[in-house]
């Protein structure tokens, strides 16, 4: 059974602190792929995905803004430098939180982007295309606790 790891983040400059560690397991184990990386970040309404994915990027060296992509379902980012250059071209954030189903992302391209090794990719909400997730794909669960701290679960 793979064992969980759990992480816990006071503010958003402790998620760039955990982002970095779950990244170098995730890059470690990463290496053998043969399609696209999958990180799958389950947890409630504002419980910091989104801040996740950030810091996760900057760690990899994305330079170009991360936003949201709650409205647009979908964003790609390029990699030019720093250490996701090295294994991958483009940075996907999706945000499933307003699909119902697997139709939306299938229309957008998923099965080429998913296909594609030189793809990383974050997913929120990912219950609600959890048919097409790969099942090598990571999971990271985030939740919030009563003192606002942020813990994440990853396996
Ligand atoms: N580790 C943290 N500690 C304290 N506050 C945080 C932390 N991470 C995120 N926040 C704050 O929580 C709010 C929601 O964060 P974020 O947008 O990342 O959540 P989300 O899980 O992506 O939400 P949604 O489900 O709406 O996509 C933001 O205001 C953010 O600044
Ligand atoms: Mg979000």
């Amino acid at each position: 059974m793979p064992s969980v790891k759990h992480f816990v983040s006071k503010n958003e400059k402790d998620t760039r602190t955990v982002a970095k560690e779950i990244l170098d397991e995730i890059m470690k184990d990463g290496k053998e792929r043969s399609r696209a990386l999958v990180v799958a970040l389950s947890g409630n309404l504002g419980s910091g995905k989104t801040a996740f994915t950030k810091a996760a990027a900057r760690n990899l060296g994305i330079k170009s803004r991360i936003t949201s992509p709650t409205f647009v379902i979908m964003k790609r980012h390029s990699f030019s430098a720093g250490k996701g250059s090295k294994e991958f071209k483009f940075f996907f954030h999706i945000d499933a939180y307003r699909l119902r189903n697997e139709k939306e992302i299938l229309s957008l391209g998923w099965k080429e982007i998913s296909d594609d090794k030189n793809n990383l990719i974050f997913i929120e909400w990912p219950e609600n295309i959890q048919k097409v997730l790969p099942r090598g794909a990571r999971r990271i669960s985030v939740s919030a606790d009563k003192t606002g701290a942020r813990h994440f679960k990853f396996k």
